[in-house]
């Protein structure tokens, strides 16, 4: 079955079409970060107006790309939250819309599940169970998976999300929006060990979170510098250095405690390469796995949504026509 993924809960459409026994077929992404740049974060109805536009033309080029016509479709699954609604709207509208005009199902699907399950679309994927960690803009999860669609959150973060910690960061140290990867790209200019910040809550049992503190901690320190580029830089480097630390303390603990042999790791904040080296190293000494998704899988993408999706509709699990999306939603 060929499976459209429809993806528009923030600021990037996202197009796929997954085909059950063949894999990705196609995949196409609009970033709408210039449009929001100049307002330094997204702004929800700009951004559920730009998705409306680009939804079918996206769909039109990969449909080209793969070489299927609309009449091969045999399932269309989208972002039903969380996120923005008019965004999450756009999506499921479209969706329902397109499944209804060629009769076939479509099937809501939950944005963190669409980022945990990426990585199984990778060579060699993991099986279950596994130990998910999801670290994106909105969510900083250490879920424990017994198996697909069945999940128990081990912990997660008590204020911001270790994406909204990078991109606070980079905004308050001047950096442009989105701020996050430029100021994982700055860190590698930095010098190690001039500034060090405290990895919060690691001396707590459990598995939660918290970088707000950090942040602040961050803004003192920029305040209190000559806020030079090479400054920058170094503060980029302990606040990523703390940030990497602290994932990486808690995954090896989640790992220790629920005995699992391999530990996934999506969301925007998976592309980090020093949190991608470090979870390796940690994987190595201590004998797990680990699995990422490639890069641009980890930050939003309509192939993780029509992957979740084949594999929903794949076990009869396709929902009543009502365009229903849910902006707050836990896994
Ligand atoms: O998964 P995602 O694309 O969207 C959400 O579901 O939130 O994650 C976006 C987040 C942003 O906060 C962004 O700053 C962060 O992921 N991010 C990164 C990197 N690339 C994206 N953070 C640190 N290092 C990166 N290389
Ligand atoms: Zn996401």
């Amino acid at each position: 079955m060929i499976v459209v993924g429809i993806e528009t809960s923030c600021d990037e459409t996202g197009l796929a079409l997954y085909q059950t026994d063949r894999g990705l077929l196609a995949h196409a992404l609009y970033s709408q970060v210039d449009l929001h740049a100049e307002y330094g974060g997204v702004v929800p109805e700009l951004a559920s107006r730009d998705h409306v536009r680009k939804l079918w033309p996206l769909l039109q080029h990969c449909l080209d790309e793969a070489g299927v016509s609309r009449a091969q479709i045999g399932g269309v699954a989208y972002t039903a939250g969380p996120g923005l609604v008019g965004a999450l709207l756009v999506g499921a509208a479209g969706a329902r819309g397109l499944a209804w005009s060629l009769g076939v199902p479509a099937v809501g699907v939950h944005h963190m599940e669409g980022h945990l399950l990426a990585p199984l679309m990778e060579d060699d994927p993991p099986a279950a169970p596994f130990v998910a960690l999801l670290v994106s803009g909105g969510h900083t999860q250490l879920v424990e998976v017994e198996a697909i669609g069945r999940y128990q959150v081990l912990g997660e973060t008590l204020d911001d999300a270790a994406g909204e910690a990078f991109d606070k960061t980079a905004k308050l140290m001047g950096l442009p929006y989105p701020g996050g990867p430029v100021l994982s790209r700055l860190a590698e200019q930095g010098r190690n060990g001039m500034f060090k910040f405290a990895r919060p809550m690691i001396d707590r049992p459990g598995f939660d979170f918290s970088f707000s503190g950090l942040k602040t901690q961050v803004l003192l320190a920029w305040q209190q510098s000559d806020q030079g580029e090479q400054t920058r830089a170094d503060i980029a480097c302990a606040f990523q250095q703390a940030v990497v630390d602290t994932l990486t303390i808690k995954c090896e603990r989640a790992m220790r405690e629920t005995g699992a042999r391999c530990l996934v790791v999506a969301g925007g904040v998976g592309a980090n390469r020093d949190l991608r080296a470090r979870l390796q190293q940690a994987g190595l000494a201590a004998g797990w796995r680990v699995c990422f998704p490639r890069p641009e899988f980890c930050t939003d993408n309509g192939a993780m949504i029509a992957f979740a999706g084949a594999l929903r509709l794949a076990a009869g699990q396709a929902e009543s026509s009502a365009i229903q999306v849910q902006p707050r939603w836990d896994m």
